[in-house]
């Protein structure tokens, strides 16, 4: 089989579908929820939005894992440094396993107070602190080290894009893969 020059159509549309939702959740997560007491009323609304999409993007994971182990992708970029090219697909299954550790995590919390039912089915009450729980310490220890790395999956990105130019974006892009 020829080599192809960039990833799949199905894995692309997932890759930046899921980079916004990931974002969005991180954003929302640590400022919006983060700041918000569990007895203000509004928080059950907040949760009800942060766990549908973060459920979501678990399901996505799991479709993008069989598109990502099911499919031919392009050989190694690389970066004329040695260190960078063996960090490289080290990061990029870090970025997988931290977004499974976060919908791990979110799903541990949900299970520990009960959210099905509080958040939507409008059974029970809100603990009063999430704190309490080992899984609310993973979910956010995790979140910020999914930051840093995808701050260092952006830059590393851009320093092929850039400095490089060796137009790794169109890899993740839609068009020909021959
Ligand atoms: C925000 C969350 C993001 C996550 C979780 C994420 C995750 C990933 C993962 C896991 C891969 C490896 C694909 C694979 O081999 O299966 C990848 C590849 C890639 N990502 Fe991201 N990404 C994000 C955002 C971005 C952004 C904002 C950019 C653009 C600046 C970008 C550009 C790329 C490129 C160009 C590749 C292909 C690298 C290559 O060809 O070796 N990503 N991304
Ligand atoms: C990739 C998916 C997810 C991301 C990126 C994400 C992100 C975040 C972030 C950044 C925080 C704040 C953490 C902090 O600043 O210490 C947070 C809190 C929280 N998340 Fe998630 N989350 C995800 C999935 C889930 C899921 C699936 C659930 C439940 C089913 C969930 C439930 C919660 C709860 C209950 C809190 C605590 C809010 C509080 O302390 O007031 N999350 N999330």
């Amino acid at each position: 089989m020829s080599e192809v020059r960039r990833y799949h159509a199905g894995l692309v549309f997932l890759h930046w579908l899921m980079a916004l939702m990931i974002s969005v959740a991180l954003f929302m997560g640590s400022t919006a929820l983060e700041s918000m007491a569990n007895s203000d009323p509004a928080k059950v609304g907040a949760l009800r939005g942060h766990m549908t999409v973060g459920l979501l993007i678990g399901v996505l994971l799991v479709s993008r894992l069989i598109t990502r182990l099911s499919t031919q992708h392009p050989p190694h970029a690389t970066t004329g440094m040695v260190w960078a090219d063996r960090l490289a697909p080290l990061a990029h299954w870090a970025l997988y396993g931290l977004v499974a550790l976060m919908v791990a995590s979110g799903i541990g919390m949900a299970l520990a107070f009960d959210l099905p039912a509080v958040v939507f089915q409008g059974q029970g009450v809100l603990p009063e602190d999430f704190h309490v729980a080992p899984a609310r310490l993973v979910h956010g220890v995790v979140a910020k080290l999914l930051m840093l790395t995808i701050v260092a999956h952006v830059v590393a990105a851009l320093f092929h894009q850039l400095v490089r130019k060796d137009r790794l974006l169109s890899r993740m892009g839609f068009g020909s893969r021959r």
